[in-house]
């Protein structure tokens, strides 16, 4: 594996280069968010639509606000939160590519709260732009193997360990009430703690009206196995065969075929650590189909279900 230090990883992105770099949610795939020509190899790389923005990665709430105009919430929300898995859109200004926000006029920002992460956004000074490492519609990577696996040698790595959190951050539009664009690491419990009200998720509609096109990492059909996945409550009650491979929550003692248990305690935190490898592992595994068991809908359990659901296909 291409696997780099920090240090190199830091002349790269100085120079205009692509890394693969650890964060507390997923590996991302990073370059510097001000050089248009590093923006687009990211595009290209990932094969993503040029119609979906990235998320610029920033060392502090100071450097943010060099990018984007925060709102007096917004700032409060990235005092409480960051480094973590919360990314604000927020209206732009100037500096970034406009590649990196598909000539939106909003960006999305976060500080990542990953040493790694942290150490090459501050030596480096440059604003990272880095979507997850993972090519346009596959899972997402939690370690430095899964995004391996998807770009070989092309990207080198910086290997910070498995992700702490599991599933992508939270993306939180903040218009004149904020909504939950993208369910993540980042709980609507803990978003309404500090905003002081309930903070709901963006209707269909409302997620129309904040992208012109609807981004594909909020749509159907995206973080897609390469076998079929279903949904438990679409399977006929007589059980599973041999060979389907099942995503459980807390563990199926009868199912005859394999299995990877989200987490046997029934701990959500744990769950979402573990709902990316878990399905990359029976996608590579023997199983012919795969099926996964919804988890509680609440807490970190919506970014389970969100990510499930899409990756069933479902809208
Ligand atoms: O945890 C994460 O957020 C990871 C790590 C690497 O930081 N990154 C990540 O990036 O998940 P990506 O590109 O896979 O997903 C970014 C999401 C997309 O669904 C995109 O549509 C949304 O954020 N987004 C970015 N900028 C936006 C904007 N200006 N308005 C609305 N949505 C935006
Ligand atoms: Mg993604």
């Amino acid at each position: 594996m291409a696997m780099i230090t920090v240090e190199q990883a830091i002349i790269r992105v100085r120079a205009g280069q692509l890394v693969a770099m650890p964060t507390e949610t997923v590996y991302g795939l990073a370059g510097d968010a001000r050089r248009a020509a590093t923006v687009a190899e990211i595009f290209s790389h990932k094969r993503r639509p040029s119609f979906d923005p990235l998320i610029v990665h920033v060392a502090s709430l100071a450097d943010g606000e060099h990018y984007a105009h925060f709102t007096p919430l917004a700032r409060q929300l990235a005092a409480a939160f960051w480094p973590g898995p919360l990314t604000l859109v927020l209206p732009r200004r100037p500096g970034i590519a406009d590649l990196v926000t598909s000539g939106l006029e909003t960006v999305g920002v976060r500080c990542p709260d990953h040493p790694i992460a942290l150490e090459l956004l501050q030596a480096s000074g440059c604003p990272l732009a880095a979507p997850s490492a993972n090519l346009f519609g596959r899972i997402s990577p939690t370690s430095a193997a899964a995004v391996f696996e998807q770009f070989a040698d092309e990207i080198p790595i910086v290997d910070g360990g498995p992700c702490r959190v599991g599933v992508e951050s939270t993306v939180l539009f903040m218009g004149e009430t904020p909504r939950i664009l993208r369910p993540g690491g980042l709980t609507p419990e803990q978003l309404a703690a500090v905003v002081g009200a309930p903070v709901a998720l963006a209707t269909r509609q409302e997620k129309a009206n904040t992208l012109p096109q609807l981004a594909p990492g909020l749509l159907a059909s995206h973080y897609a196995p390469c076998k079929p996945l279903r949904m438990l409550e679409d399977i006929p009650a007589q059980g599973l065969s041999p060979t389907v491979g099942l995503v459980s929550f807390r563990g199926q003692p009868d199912h005859p075929g394999p299995q990877e248990i989200l987490s046997p305690s029934g701990d959500l935190a744990e769950a979402a650590t573990k709902v990316f490898a878990a399905l990359r592992t029976l996608d590579n595994g023997p199983a012919q189909t795969l099926v996964a068991q919804w988890v509680p809908n609440h807490g970190l359990g919506l970014a389970i279900n969100d990510r499930l659901r899409r990756a069933a296909g479902l809208g």
